[in-house]
């Protein structure tokens, strides 16, 4: 395992180390940093869970997660066992104090060793329903007390509306300085979801023109293939308002709206984005049909599969009012944005998996091309394409060659795997790296959650009131209800996705060093 000098001696307690994510995320994740980035040299992993393991067999457990999951493929057996090493458990109820005692000492008996005060960071890899245990229990030990050493990692979701939302920020600050506390949402470990700040902020190019001068609308989509899957225990309980837009969605809002950091402080720019969610119109209970549509896929054919509907898959309740898709058009009073929709819309069992942001400038002010040339007129528009293709694409008007006037819409595609040869590293590699690094800029704040949480309660509400009648109302592999259409304002269309092009040039080059684009 390569040392890293940047990191200090850590210990990471994972609380539901026997659990999915860690098999899945985070011991991946942590594999691919040591062997990449490298970790501290002093590091060590405390998997702490109810279930009985022993260290061997935790290890052939995680083992298979980083065979299936790392992004370097299956690692080598000496790779493994080196840093298997620095694996861990502990059997422990979550709601014992004997287990903290025991994780406390486990933590002094290294710091001894090591001759040293090792930073803990306390991960919350639990089912949410112990979000608000965890942090009682380590604040009543001793171990949160440390500012400077102790740092807690809270998953999605921070409760389920503002009021419990609030509730668990609570019990979090009750042990917890705010500084220590780091809220994952794993969007924001995304590199293309990084580079929205690069590509606004590092050019002069498209600033001023970032307005409600030049922009008509703005359209956030996230749309996934792929159905509920064997989490229907936890999502019919949440469904894709609080599932995606209220964590992935708004973040994705914040950095497209926010106004320009003065620096990278994690406070300066998560101070920017709270500023977006605060502006955000909000939206009254009379009002939430004309500014949010839901939607149910029943059961159909999906990439030439029979699929269930959301009703029929396992935990979901047969006459489940969970929705399976959400689209909002949101306002936001500012003087940048004021009169600008920005159209979000998320779902399951759509026709392709695609994240993208997509930019639709207005029209000229004069039209002085003769109207029969400019027939195959479109918007310009600028696309930030986040997954599964990750680059952006301007899409503008151009002369079609031939001695008349004719205009048709072109692109130019930035594409990053073209650009750079390095590879994207795992949301969670950079998350995690961040979390030892004490840098929060990627986290989100108390007062983030609980503004976004602001603006989506009287949806939430709403719904839970008054139950659909036409659920389900969407077959797979569609873009959803009908009514998502209906929530535009007239001539305004969800964009097809857009395809990021490989460039020939490429193929013929074959993989060369870093190019400039
Ligand atoms: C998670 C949601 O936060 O994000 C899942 O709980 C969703 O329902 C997932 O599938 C999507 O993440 P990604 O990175 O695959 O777009």
């Amino acid at each position: 395992m390569k040392p890293n000098e940047q990191l200090q001696p850590t210990v990471l307690a994972i609380f539901g180390g026997g659990g999915d994510l860690t098999w899945r995320k985070l011991i991946p994740a942590l594999f691919d940093l040591a062997q990449d980035r490298g970790l501290p040299a002093q590091f060590a992993i405390i998997a702490v869970d109810r279930v009985k393991f022993s260290d061997q067999r935790l290890r052939k457990h995680l083992q298979e997660g980083v065979n299936k999951f790392s992004r370097f493929g299956k690692p080598k057996a000496a790779a493994w066992n080196e840093f298997a090493q620095h694996i861990r458990y502990q059997q422990g109820d979550f709601k014992k104090p004997a287990t903290y005692r025991a994780l406390g000492a486990a933590c002094n008996q290294l710091d001894k060793e090591w001759k040293t005060k090792a930073h803990r960071i306390f991960y919350m890899a639990t089912p949410p329903s112990m979000f608000g245990e965890i942090p009682k229990y380590l604040g009543k030990a001793g171990l949160a007390r440390d500012r400077e050493h102790a740092r807690i990692v809270v998953e999605k979701p921070i409760g389920y509306d503002l009021e419990s939302a609030r509730a668990l920020n609570a019990v979090l600050a009750a042990s917890f300085d705010e500084s220590q506390i780091f809220r994952i949402d794993h969007y924001l470990g995304k590199e293309t979801v990084q580079n929205i700040l690069a590509f606004r902020f590092a050019n002069p190019l498209f600033e001023p023109i970032w307005d409600r001068r030049y922009v008509e609308s703005v359209f956030i989509t996230v749309a996934e293939t792929v159905g509920v899957e064997l989490r229907g225990g936890y999502y019919d309980h949440a469904g894709a308002l609080r599932d995606m837009v209220q964590n992935h969605l708004m973040q994705l809002l914040c950095l497209v709206a926010m106004e320009p950091m003065v620096s990278f402080e994690a406070d300066e720019i998560r101070n920017k984005k709270v500023d977006v969610l605060h502006a955000v119109r909000p939206i009254h209970s009379d009002e939430v049909r004309l500014s949010a549509v839901r939607g149910q896929y029943g059961p159909g054919r999906h990439g030439g599969k029979k699929v269930p509907g959301y009703r029929e898959e396992p935990g979901v309740a047969p006459d489940s009012a969970t929705e399976t898709f959400a689209a909002l058009k949101l306002l936001i009073d500012n003087w940048r944005w004021q009169g600008v929709p920005f159209y979000l819309r998320t779902g399951k069992r759509l026709p392709c998996q695609v994240s993208e942001i997509a930019i639709h400038f207005r029209a000229v002010p004069h039209q002085a091309f003769p109207p029969d040339a400019t027939l195959g007129w479109q918007p310009s528009r600028l696309v930030m394409c986040i997954q599964p293709d990750e680059g952006i694409v301007l899409g503008f008007q151009a002369k079609y060659p031939g001695p008349e006037i004719q205009l048709r819409p072109v692109d130019m595609h930035f594409n990053y795997r073209e650009s750079f040869d390095a590879p994207s590293p795992d949301a969670y590699e950079t998350l995690l790296w961040d979390v030892m690094k004490n840098d929060a800029t990627l986290f989100m704040r108390e007062d983030q959650v609980e503004a976004a949480w602001r603006i989506l309660t009287p949806v939430v509400d709403v719904w839970s009131a008054t139950p659909p009648s036409d659920f389900p109302n969407y077959p797979p592999g569609s873009w959803g209800p009908e009514g998502a259409q209906e929530l535009l304002e007239a001539g305004h269309h969800w964009p097809l996705p857009t395809e990021l092009r490989h460039s020939r040039a490429k193929a013929r080059r074959g993989k060369g060093s870093d190019k400039k684009s």
